[in-house]
């Protein structure tokens, strides 16, 4: 479903003009370097509504100093080609400018569920996230919105926002798209050796086999620590938790379900993955 009249958007007053043209509308923020999981969130908006945006904005509000916003990949291009291939109506980049009119505001709220794991060691992290998100969701005005499991705890971020906010805006997720050895799709893969990119895939795996330990009734603290030594053979962790994946704070009797959590470094490329199951 090749859309050849994909609408490219870079101003606010533009934006609110094509959003003004009706219908329901589903949108799908990445920071481009598109691949199979953003394509898979457009193909759950297609369904979801009568017409799809896309943002593609590298949002500097989320990179720390020493990380890779420099190094990002910005592929133009090629995102746009695969985006009109998925046939999505509209891609709005917007300029730094527009989204950040009073520059960036390091003390935007971020909920409770910003504050561990990923926010732990990177605290501007969900400040930067949520900010984005919030101004983005300003702008489209969208009835519709759709995040990737792949990235959890945001996803829990931005639910709390918009329930904190009363946000009229529906938060819908889709199931993390994996390359056919496991490893989970991300834009930063490509900062991957051919080395490197042979071990990724062990992280899942290693997951997903504590998964099948959890669910074979094992304790989960001494199979939590056994999974970390093993992964400490390959990878730094940066941390390895499971948590009742709907309040990501510690398993009680009334977890429903589970989320094992876990974000390493391969070299200087971070990677995050999880595993969300019923416990
Ligand atoms: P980005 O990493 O580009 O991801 C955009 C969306 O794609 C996010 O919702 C993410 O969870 C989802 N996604 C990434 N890889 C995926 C995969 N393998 N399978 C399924 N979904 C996947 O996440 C961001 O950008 C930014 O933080 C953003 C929300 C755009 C705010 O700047």
């Amino acid at each position: 479903m090749i859309n050849s009249n994909m609408k490219i958007i870079s101003s606010m007053s533009e934006m609110k003009q094509w959003r003004g043209e009706g219908g329901k509308i589903a949108f799908v923020p990445t920071m481009g370097g598109v691949h199979r999981g953003h394509l898979a969130l457009v193909e759950l908006a297609q369904k979801k509504a009568d017409r799809v945006v896309v943002s593609v904005f590298v949002n500097p509000a989320q990179f720390g100093e020493n990380e890779d916003f420099a190094e990002y990949p910005r592929t133009l291009d090629a995102d746009l080609a695969l985006l009109a291939g998925q046939g999505v109506d509209c891609v709005f980049m917007p300029d730094v400018r527009e989204v950040y009119p009073q520059g960036v505001d390091a003390g935007f709220e971020v909920g409770e569920s910003g504050q561990i794991l990923c926010g732990k060691t990177r605290p501007h992290f969900f400040n930067g996230v949520a900010q984005v998100v919030r101004r983005l969701f300003a702008i489209v005005r969208p009835d519709v919105a759709v995040f990737g499991q792949k990235d959890y705890q945001q996803l829990m971020v931005i639910r709390q926002m918009v329930e904190a906010q009363a946000l009229d805006i529906e938060i819908l997720s889709a199931d993390t798209v994996r390359e056919s050895d496991g490893l989970a799709i991300s834009t930063r893969n490509q900062y991957l050796s051919d080395e490197q990119r042979q071990v990724a895939p062990v992280l899942y795996s290693m997951l997903d086999e504590l998964r099948r330990h959890i669910l074979a009734g094992g304790d989960i603290i001494n199979l939590t620590k056994q999974t970390r030594k093993a992964l400490e053979k390959h990878f730094k962790i940066d941390y390895l938790s499971v948590l009742d994946a709907n309040t990501l704070s510690a398993i009680t009797g009334n977890t429903g379900k589970i989320a094992i959590l876990c974000a390493v470094f391969l070299g200087s490329t971070r990677l995050i993955d999880n595993i969300i199951f019923k416990g």
